[in-house]
């Protein structure tokens, strides 16, 4: 008890009871002071008075951009950004896919690959578990290369086909199609049936994928 009147004491030092004591302001006892606020606040107070006149000044007179005016420039920024990365990773080629297929290289390359992420769903030879078999001749996304460079890409995930195109990059893609083609007819045992339809090379899409 003695402390908190101590305490009291102190936090109304320099004040006697009744200075500036407002009229009719007493709150269970609470009573209120005429206290001047203290100066940074006005200062404050102040400064936001006169900032909101340059404020509305200037942003009539295009100082300050306008929410909408950074917006078009960043999204302009962001479509330039867009279309170098685009330059940058040109369209896949008939060729890039066709030369990938004929190169051993390019199918290790993707052994891996294949290993860790397909063959959970494809086996490890392509035969087939969750998804389909790969080393038939029967697709039911398209056999050219064309075709399964854009199964991989854009997967088909209403179907449990994940999009890989977030994963691999275009080349690392190029060298799984080259891995997929390369099960062809391996005919590996416990194959799961056929699903889709013939893919005969040279007769689909229009392009000599052989
Ligand atoms: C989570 C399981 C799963 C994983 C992982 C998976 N796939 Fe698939 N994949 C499927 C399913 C299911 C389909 C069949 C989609 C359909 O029925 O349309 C499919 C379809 C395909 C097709 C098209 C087959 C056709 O007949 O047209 C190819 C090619 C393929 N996957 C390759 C791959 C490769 C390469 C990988 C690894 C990078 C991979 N998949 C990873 C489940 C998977």
């Amino acid at each position: 008890m003695t402390d908190e009147t101590t305490a009291n004491a102190s936090d109304t030092e320099g004040y006697t009871p009744d200075d500036d004591l407002v009229e009719g302001h007493d709150y269970d006892g609470i009573k209120e002071y005429d206290n001047p606020v203290p100066p940074w606040l006005s200062l404050i107070f102040a400064g936001t008075i006169i900032w909101s006149g340059f404020y509305v000044v200037a942003i009539n007179l295009g100082y300050i951009s306008r929410y909408e005016e950074s917006l078009d420039d960043g999204l302009a920024e962001l479509q330039q950004l867009q279309s170098q990365a685009k330059e940058k990773t040109p369209e896949v080629t008939q060729q890039m896919l066709a030369k990938a297929a004929d190169s051993q290289e390019a199918i290790d390359a993707a052994e891996s690959a294949f290993m860790g992420n397909c063959a959970n769903c494809h086996g490890k030879q392509g035969q087939g578990l969750v998804g389909p078999n790969l080393t038939d001749k029967y697709w039911i996304h398209g056999g050219s290369l064309k075709d399964i460079y854009k199964t991989l890409q854009n997967g088909v995930t209403e179907k449990g086909m994940p999009a890989w195109g977030a994963t691999f990059d275009q080349e690392q893609i190029v060298n799984l199609t080259a891995y997929v083609r390369s099960l062809q007819g391996t005919d590996p045992s416990g194959a799961k049936k056929a699903e889709g339809e013939k893919f005969v090379p040279g007769n689909g899409s229009g392009s000599s994928d052989g």
